[in-house]
């Protein structure tokens, strides 16, 4: 088995997502856990979730109706909410609802370290776009707790004592780096991670992409070799796949423009990669009629699952149509297109609103 090497700043491919499982040491979505999740959200029912670590703690503290918490950050690199993001957003909103007190801190010190953002344009972008867009994706501003890397004495003072807990061939073998930008980022991200549980220790969920799956292990293992001072709870993880880009590969990004959307985008320019983005339909029509598409590996279909339907029967309905060749490429696109149009009025509509908001938040120091 080839070794991969996650890179969460960058440049990595999992072609398969059972071998990161493999790897990782993390634990499959599995549908018997799906089964004692209460009311799960779409991307657990569709398995856009693929795996977990140690979620039955917090499954258990939903059932039995004690304190957890659900944390996520904001890199404030640029004034748009990448689509992968738009899932862990989903992810935090669904534990929010069920219960979790809830966390998102923006990673201005990680931004500066890692991309160049100086603290001052970090803080003005957050305040500007990325809170209100969270608010607009779905967060309850009164549940949830904000703050800045920069601003938190204690996520600081926690990386300062995390940073003998780890070594630096451990790092290595884990992030396949050793940039020192990299390494203050990442114990300070275990910083965050933990920070929840220093007023009252209680079992976490930090729902990630798959790229940000080394900074839970790595916070798992602090968790560990801090028992004795700290106790934490082992904070645990939930990872949905990527949004594939819209030419069929694994991850849409921004370093290929031509396949890749954003929030918010020009609606006209998203349309038209739809009408170009990889189609599961056969080449000519009258084969389409007679063996049909495949749903799956269709880019339209894709973001309709993972982004655009709620409803599973709507979804089903146009599964079948597809799948039969009822439906054609063109079909297919022009409804994904129809779905993605409205998606981003509604955003702007909701932004507007959440921007007035903002004035009011508290950020803890
Ligand atoms: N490293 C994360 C990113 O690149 C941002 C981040 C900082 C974060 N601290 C966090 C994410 C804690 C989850 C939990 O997006």
């Amino acid at each position: 088995m080839t070794k991969i090497t996650i890179d969460p700043w960058g440049s990595f491919l999992v072609k398969d997502y059972e071998k990161l499982i493999g790897q990782y040491g993390l634990e499959p979505f599995t549908d018997e856990l799906l089964a004692k999740i209460p009311e799960p959200n779409k991307l657990m029912r569709r398995k856009i979730v693929f795996a977990h670590t140690d979620l039955v703690r917090v499954l258990n503290a939903i059932l039995q109706k004690k304190e957890f918490y659900a944390l996520t950050g904001i890199m404030p690199t640029m004034d748009k909410v990448h689509l992968g993001t738009k899932l862990v957003i989903e992810n935090i909103k669904y534990f929010q609802e069920h219960g979790a007190k809830t966390f998102v801190l923006v990673a201005d010190l990680e931004a500066a370290a890692t991309r160049q953002v100086s603290l001052e344009e970090g803080r003005e972008r957050a305040l500007d776009f990325h809170i209100p867009a969270y608010i607009a994706l779905g967060l309850d501003p009164k549940k949830t707790v904000f703050y800045f890397q920069s601003e938190n004495e204690k996520v600081k003072n926690l990386a300062f004592i995390f940073s003998n807990k780890i070594t630096l061939n451990e790092y290595r073998a884990i992030y396949g780096d050793t940039d020192p930008a990299r390494i203050m980022s990442s114990i300070l991200q275990a910083g965050d991670i933990l920070f929840p549980q220093l007023e009252q220790r209680m079992p976490g969920v930090i729902p990630v992409g798959p790229d940000q799956s080394p900074h839970i292990l790595i916070s798992r293992d602090i968790g560990n070799r801090t028992k004795s001072t700290f106790n934490f709870v082992p904070p645990s993880g939930l990872y949905h796949k990527f949004t594939p880009s819209l030419d069929g590969d694994l991850k849409m990004s921004k370093s290929k423009p031509e396949s890749c959307i954003t929030i918010p985008d020009d609606v006209n320019e998203a349309c038209k990669k739809i009408r170009k983005a990889l189609s599961g339909a056969r080449k000519t029509l009258a084969d389409h009629r007679k063996y049909g598409a495949i749903p799956e590996g269709d880019m339209s279909y894709q973001l309709l699952m993972q982004h655009f339907i709620e409803d599973d029967k709507e979804l089903k309905r146009i599964y079948d149509e597809y799948k039969s060749g009822r439906m054609t490429t063109g079909e297919i696109k022009d409804i994904t297109c129809e779905k993605l149009i409205k998606f981003m009025n509604e955003f702007e509509k909701k932004m507007e609103k959440a921007k007035n908001i903002v004035p009011k938040l508290k950020f803890i120091q």
